[in-house]
């Protein structure tokens, strides 16, 4: 949600925690701030809007410190102002901190701290933790950290600094991302390892309610019962050039473009085309337990849950396997009928969705097997889940997801193609849809060819207000995508439907000023398709539809064609939301929105 740097060593901290914000702003980006420290005390600047202005004011000041942190806030409690944003400092100016997470007891502790006459300078629910280590200090910054924090409920990455401690930098986390990081005698924590991996790819993962302590001379940490502890250094994979836009106009597209190598990525080493079938190393020991399950349950969040639809639909279908989706948010509260004998699958791109992580929570809670499908090594879901499987699909910096969502649906359809061949899939079928996978990088990179005949169709559309998707079967979760792109990045109102309902409802709604997208492959349902298109055009409703190369009827119900390589409908959902993810982009581009930072939206929501 928001984004965290902190840096101590032997250079300046500064370009360093601003490079690091800027790279981290595609989680937040209403407001930020850094707190600088050296031997004359806390120095802090704090701005509106984005990175930039910081480093504007910052390079006013011409000076340096070999000790920061900083922040880029998505605001949750007060409204982006100076004020709300972080670092927030203590009553007596001497702790700075920045906190990304929710202190949900806030308005107790502020009440009883203002009652002891602490005044508090910010709406945040944060300013609470920065009163509460200032009143804990004794000389000791970790030790006021713990003991603040034992009366504070809720979700936390912290990093903390002291005046009277400068050359040390605090941190903790609770529920929301936080790792550390080790250079050439220079140390760093940060929300993301994006923001350090210029410097580092040497990474410690903490552990909930874990306390890093960062100093000149290393990093030592701490369990919650203060005695230190050894942690792992992880080697990140990954390059620099993976979170840098490597000449594309944005992200989203340069996302958008990567996905024939993301989607060969997922299945590499895990389709086995020969033998018409797939192995997925993580999930091997969970095989029997996944086909023998009372009950088996998707929980996702946002884009997530639409590859979650998916997947449900292709267990039922190919597997035999009866399946549930449920987003996370709900999960939670809804008391799933799960228990021992059920399997949740959690899918996250980030794997730090507070929703989701609170839905696994739930079932572990009832003692269910929960499984993760997750983007983000080391993230807290894929830490959480008892086994899982990588999408390995980079990482995603664009808001709106693109190439995870490819890759998850391929990870869904190769653990699908698993399990219906132990369900009785013939070899025959297996070959067939195992053959189709392979072909899909080269299908993908077909389809992107597309770009400018879709980038052309965009201009047309991008003054309606309202949009209408239409799929069915594996193809109204497409829709649904295709919709929820279209909003995220336009600010259009979009919405998906099967196809069939449109008659229940949404067609008093269709005329000329409200586009319609109807994925149209050649499949059983496509007369109906069809014929629901005739409905539209009665209605002078216009039409975009997605269609079967070489589909020439299409041609004559609909306005403009766009057409995909023939699909099974196993590997259909893929290719058909690849010119949808285009047609948001150009349309969002036609109407001058910042494509990668939509407003008020958050890449990671670690907030309930
Ligand atoms: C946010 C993002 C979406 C994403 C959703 C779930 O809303 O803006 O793009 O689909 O969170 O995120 P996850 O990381 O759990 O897949």
């Amino acid at each position: 949600m928001c984004g965290i740097v902190g840096y101590i060593g032997q250079n300046n901290a500064i370009p360093v925690v601003i490079e690091g914000l800027q790279r981290l702003e595609y989680r937040g980006y209403d407001s930020c701030g850094i707190a600088l420290l050296n031997v004359t005390g806390i120095n802090l600047e704090k701005v509106t809007g984005k990175v930039n202005k910081l480093q504007g004011a910052l390079a006013q000041q011409q000076t340096s410190s070999p000790v920061a942190i900083g922040h880029t806030r998505w605001a949750t409690h007060g409204p982006p102002t100076v004020d709300n944003a972080h670092p927030h400092v203590s009553q007596d100016g001497k702790v700075a901190l920045v906190h990304n997470g929710i202190i949900e007891n806030y308005k107790i502790l502020r009440d009883e701290l203002e009652n002891s006459g602490y005044e508090f300078s910010s709406d945040t629910d944060t300013e609470v933790v920065v009163a509460l280590i200032s009143q804990a200090y004794h000389g000791n910054l970790e030790s006021a950290v713990r003991e603040a924090l034992s009366h504070v409920i809720g979700a936390y990455g912290l990093a903390i600094i002291h005046a009277d401690e400068p050359e040390k930098i605090v941190c903790t986390r609770k529920g929301a991302p936080l790792i550390m990081a080790v250079g050439e005698n220079e140390y760093f924590v940060a929300s993301d390892v994006a923001a350090i991996l210029k410097y580092s790819k040497d990474v410690i993962y903490l552990d909930n309610e874990e306390i890093g302590v960062l100093t000149p001379d290393g990093i030592k940490t701490y369990s919650s019962d203060e005695n230190q502890i050894a942690k792992k250094i992880h080697k990140i994979t990954f390059n620099l050039e993976e979170v840098e836009k490597g000449g594309f106009e944005h992200f989203m597209l340069k996302e958008i473009f990567s996905q024939p190598q993301t989607i060969h990525d997922a299945m590499r080493g895990r389709l086995l085309p020969e033998e018409g079938n797939a192995h997925l190393g993580g999930l091997n020991h969970m095989i029997g337990s996944i086909l023998h399950a009372d009950q088996r349950y998707f929980t996702a969040c946002g884009t997530s849950w639409h590859a979650a639809l998916i997947g449900e639909m292709m267990f039922e279908q190919f597997a035999r396997l009866p399946s549930e989706v449920e987003y996370a948010s709900e999960f939670r509260y809804r008391e799933p009928l799960v228990d021992t004998k059920s399997i949740v699958f959690a899918i996250s791109q980030s794997g730090e969705t507070a929703d989701t992580l609170a839905a696994i929570q739930e079932a572990k809670n009832r003692d269910a097997t929960v499984l993760g499908i997750c983007n983000v090594v080391g993230s807290s879901i894929a830490r959480e889940t008892e086994a899982g499987v990588y999408i390995h699909a980079g990482p995603e910096i664009g808001v709106a997801s693109t190439k995870a969502f490819t890759s998850q649906v391929t990870v869904l359809s190769l653990l699908t193609l698993k399990l219906a061949r132990l369900m009785g899939m013939s070899d025959a079928d297996g070959l067939e849809i195992a053959q189709a996978m392979q072909r899909l990088p080269e299908d993908v990179e077909w389809l992107l060819k597309q770009a400018d005949q879709i980038a052309e169709i965009a201009k047309l559309y991008a003054d309606a207000s309202n949009f209408l998707y239409l799929g069915r079967g594996v193809n109204f979760p497409v829709a649904l995508e295709g919709a929820l792109k279209l909003k995220e990045i336009s600010y259009i109102h979009a919405e998906g439907y099967p196809a069939a309902e449109m008659k229940h409802g949404p067609i008093a709604l269709i005329d000329r000023s409200m586009p319609i997208v109807a994925i149209a492959p050649q499949d059983k349902t496509y007369d109906k398709i069809i014929s629901n298109i005739e409905e539209v055009k009665a209605r002078h409703g216009r039409v975009i539809a997605l269609a079967t190369q070489g589909d020439t009827r299409i041609k004559d119900v609909a306005d403009h064609v766009l057409y995909v390589p023939p699909a099974l409908s196993f590997t259909a959902p893929i290719l058909n939301v690849i010119p949808l993810q285009l047609l948001s982009y150009y349309i969002a581009v036609e109407r001058g929105c910042n494509v990668d930072q939509p407003r008020n939206l958050a890449k990671s929501v670690t907030v309930e």
